[in-house]
Parts: structure tokens; sequence; C-alpha cells
């Protein structure tokens, strides 16, 4: 009876002391690029995920090249999405179309990228909780008379391909509108703007007004078109995949409730 005893206390004692070891093992790991990150711990082969995001690094205030690093609003909110969630992220700089496109093929995990939760998105993607509301605006030279999208018909107006902008400009002038003009990124469409190839850029709110906030010399506007919808920005992931979602829904309400998304938000926009 006595030995028996001892002896169970001995196997919870050992079974508990194992149990700690495997849970150091599994949590250590410290990731140093790659897709994966060998813990180099006991040899026992476990290794961490590190999950690839996605963005199109030509958007600042949400994402931007500074040197070769990615900042901005969104690279915050992931990172701090991530911390949250106890999981570990490389950010990539894919571009806009390649980022849809390696979430389908699976070499992109997630993606952050200002990236609107539409019914169409939804139908192949599926999105966070919505993080940031936006809204499209019109960029306009300063002497324009423009209230409406709708009054600058016949007009060629800019956009990034793929985006709610065009979206916009479509369902205002349809789909094979001739004066639309597609862009791979934005600042291209506003470049053109300012040296007078297109009339006119739709894109949205916050981008926008980061240019008038940066340049100042130039002669422009933003007008709000009335009928312009609050669209909410998610992170995307590969459709089913609820096992990252989860975890990215969970590291969102923390940081929601925590104060932290509001902090980057005071960062990028102040009060
Ligand atoms: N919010 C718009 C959309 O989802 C534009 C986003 C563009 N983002 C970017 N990083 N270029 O269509």
């Amino acid at each position: 009876m006595r030995i028996g005893k001892k002896w169970l206390a001995t196997l919870a004692l050992t079974v508990g002391v194992g149990l700690m070891v495997s849970a150091c093992g599994s949590g250590g790991g410290q990731a140093s690029g790659g897709q994966q990150a060998s813990n180099g711990g006991s040899g026992a082969g476990t290794t961490e995920k590190v999950y690839v995001v996605g963005t199109d690094a030509a958007y600042p205030p949400f994402e931007k090249m500074e040197a070769d690093k990615i900042t901005g609003f969104d690279i915050d909110v992931i990172q701090a999405v991530a911390d949250a969630a106890g999981i570990k992220i490389e950010v990539k700089n894919t571009g806009w179309d390649p980022l849809f496109d390696g979430i389908d093929k699976g070499n992109v995990d997630m993606g952050i990228s200002a990236v609107t939760i539409t019914d169409e998105r939804k139908q192949k993607y599926d999105f966070s909780e919505p993080y940031f509301d936006a809204n499209q605006l019109i960029l306009l030279p300063e002497d324009s008379t423009v209230t409406k999208l709708s009054e600058l018909k016949g007009k060629k107006i800019g956009v990034q391909s793929a985006t709610t902008g065009e979206q916009v400009v479509k369902k205002t002038f349809g789909d094979t509108y001739e004066g639309i003009k597609g862009y791979d990124d934005t600042p291209s469409a506003v470049d053109d703007f300012f040296i007078g190839r297109v009339d006119a850029v739709v894109a949205d709110n916050a981008v926008l007004q980061d240019y008038a906030k940066k340049i100042k010399d130039k002669k422009f506007k933003l007008v709000k078109d009335d009928s312009f919808e609050v669209e909410h920005y998610g992170i995307i992931v590969k459709k089913g995949n609820t096992e990252l979602l989860d975890k990215i829904n969970q590291g969102m309400k923390t940081i929601k409730e925590n104060g932290k998304l509001k902090e980057i938000n005071e960062k990028y926009f102040g009060q």
C-alpha cells in the first residue's frame, strides 16, 4: 500500500516535469526569418510556425517602405495582433494583386493592406473583425467645381486596379467606362494626376489626406461624394482557414480591449 502511493507520487512528478519541459520546448522558439524557425532546443524537432503576412507597401500611412523596412499603421496593427495572439509573423511587400494570389496559392498566410471588407471578396476570402473605417475621396484640381463623382463623366479618372476606388468609378460610369485608368499602385495614379495625365484620382480617404498633408505647395483638393459608403478594413486569410482566423480575431479583440489599437490610431492620426 505505502509503496504503491510512493510510486504513484513519483509517476505524477515525472509526468508533471515532462509536461513542463515540453511546454517550454514548444513556446520558447525565436523566429529567425524564413517560414519555419527551429527553437534550437532539445533537438526533438519541434518548430514554430512563422506566418507570412503580405502587404502592398505603397500605401502610406498604412504601409510603406522606409529604407528596406516595411512600416505603417497596418504593420503596427498586425504586430500587435500577433503579439497578443502569441504567434510569430514575417511581413513581406508583395504588392496588391500578388497579395491575393499569394493567399490563393498558400505562400502568403494573411494579408493586411487597408483591405476593405466587401461582399465580393468575402466569397473568396475570410476576413478578421474590422479594425479601421474609411471612405473614398476624389482628388481634384484646386479650382475644380466638381462635387460629385458623376460630374466627372467623360474625364480621365485614375484608380488603383482591383480596389474599391475602381469599384465606385465603375459603379458610377459602368464597367466599361473608357475614362478609367487603372494602376498597379496608388502612388502611380497620384503622380499621373500631378503631371496632368488624369483629371482625378479616387482612393481611400486617409491615403489621399496623407498626400495633402505632405505636399503643401501643390494645388489640389479632396472631395467626398455623399454616395460613397463607409468601408471597413479587415485582415484577410484563405477561405476556411479558421484556425488562423481565430487567432487573429482573438489578438484583435485583445488590442481593442487593452487600448493598443487606440494607441496605434493616435500615433498615426492624432486624437
Ligand atoms: N481599401 C481599398 C480596397 O480595399 C484600397 C486598398 C489598397 N491598399 C493598398 N495597400 N494598396 O480596395
